[in-house]
């Protein structure tokens, strides 16, 4: 297990965030939010930690296990630090991801970089920091990096993302490792590729990647992963090669219906799961890369009522976020936990929808909400993971900010 500087702060009781003043559904410091500009971000760090601490002990337990985060889900610098803090390496996908997790510490030997386009500034990036792997996604693109590596005299070290072709169940706009998706080298080409790369003078082949979607949380699909990596090892000894590193990427899922109940995913099963079905050869490490389980629960968007409105057969409570600010509801029918964290009246039902001129800009239609009134704050749940990064201009609309508890005391 590889964390190097671990977070020590860490208590172990569930976070219960006493600075609140009114007694709600959920637990908010509300005073604090009162002057700043709706709608932001508000990242619970108490919770990242203990967070981060389950996964470190749940991992630990394993010889070999490395977690790196996948940056994707949440670049916030404040985020990230508490992250790097707990000794997570980074999961890249893009040059921007990689300056991001360099500015804010993670070393360069942690960093993992994937993609299917990877374009030839970001290799070049890649290459100059030495970071730890390139996830290779397609022969073209090993040909590239090849060459990339030799103008600079360097070696790179890959490893080969295949596409399982294993289904997870899962919303279909995030299942990545069915053959029909984009993702990864066909596993009738491996031993090619790896063949053809052991003759590339500037290349190194280090291990395998595999992710086959995201939001998982039937233990039988990564069971499933493990059953496909056991056969192409096998395939892989027979012809004498074994490699240093096993890449199971990320994926597992989070509680969007209870995040009070169930704030820290079910990381021991996870692991524990891995570590029984998988059959690491000697001295091979196991690399995860981790996105939404590690920073969903602890993020909120919160939100003003602007109005509420009686429409023809429904009332509307209209907020000041809008799919800008948080897309997953309107792109993939996501559902988000919803809360008056003002209001402690009783509750009525509201279609919840945003300023946006879209009609798919609604976070959720005909939910209970304690009654709400002009200037209520509302807590949009779960949100930490590809919410803030994935907030757009459109409408010329601001950016929300991202805050955290820390900042709060
Ligand atoms: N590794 C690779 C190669 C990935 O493509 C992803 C996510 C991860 C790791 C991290 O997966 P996680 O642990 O977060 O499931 N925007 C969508 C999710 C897209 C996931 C893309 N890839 C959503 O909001 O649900």
């Amino acid at each position: 297990m590889h964390f190097r500087a671990l977070a020590t702060r860490c208590s172990n009781k569930i976070p219960t965030n006493t600075t609140q003043t009114k007694t709600m559904n959920s637990k908010f410091p509300v005073e604090k939010f009162k002057d700043i500009r709706t709608p932001f971000y508000y990242y619970d760090t108490e919770l990242l930690r203990q967070t981060l601490q389950s996964i470190k002990e749940e991992a630990g337990k394993h010889e070999g296990f490395v977690v790196h985060y996948a940056i994707k889900a949440n670049a916030n610098p404040k985020v990230l630090r508490v992250i790097r803090e707990a000794g997570l390496g980074a999961d890249c996908v893009s040059g921007g991801e990689i300056e991001a997790s360099l500015k804010s510490g993670f070393p360069a030997s942690k960093i993992v970089f994937a993609g299917v386009g990877k374009s030839d500034w970001e290799i070049n990036l890649g290459l100059d920091n030495d970071i730890f792997c390139f996830n290779v996604e397609s022969m073209p693109e090993l040909k590239v990096i090849n060459e990339l590596a030799a103008a600079k005299g360097k070696t790179a070290h890959v490893a080969f993302r295949l596409n399982p072709n294993v289904g997870a169940h899962t919303h279909a706009n995030i299942t990545t490792g069915l053959a029909e998706n984009k993702f990864g080298i066909a596993m009738r080409d491996m031993m090619s590729v790896i063949e053809q790369a052991q003759e590339m003078e500037h290349i190194q082949v280090v291990g395998l990647h595999f992710h086959i979607g995201s939001q998982i949380l039937d233990m039988g699909d990564f069971q499933a992963l493990c059953n496909r990596i056991n056969e192409l090892q096998d395939e892989l000894e027979r012809n004498r090669i074994i490699l240093e590193h096993i890449n199971v990427g990320g994926g597992l899922g989070v509680d969007y219906q209870h995040p009070n109940r169930v704030p820290i995913p079910d990381f021991k099963s996870y692991f524990d799961t891995f570590a029984k079905r998988l059959k690491l050869r000697s001295g091979q490490t196991l690399h995860f890369e981790l996105g939404r389980s590690v920073v969903a629960q602890c993020g909120s968007l919160l939100t003003r009522t602007l109005y509420i409105k009686e429409g023809a057969t429904k009332r509307f409570c209209i907020v000041d976020a809008g799919f800008t600010d948080l897309i997953r509801p309107a792109l993939y029918q996501a559902y988000h936990k919803i809360e008056n964290i003002s209001s402690d009246e009783s509750a009525e039902a509201y279609d919840v929808v945003g300023p946006i001129c879209e009609s798919t800009d609604v976070f959720a239609k005909q939910i209970d909400l304690n009654r709400c009134h002009r200037g209520d704050l509302i807590a949009i749940r779960s949100a930490g993971a590809y919410g803030e990064i994935m907030a757009s201009g459109y409408n010329c609309r601001k950016l929300p900010q991202g805050y955290t508890s820390d900042e709060m005391i």
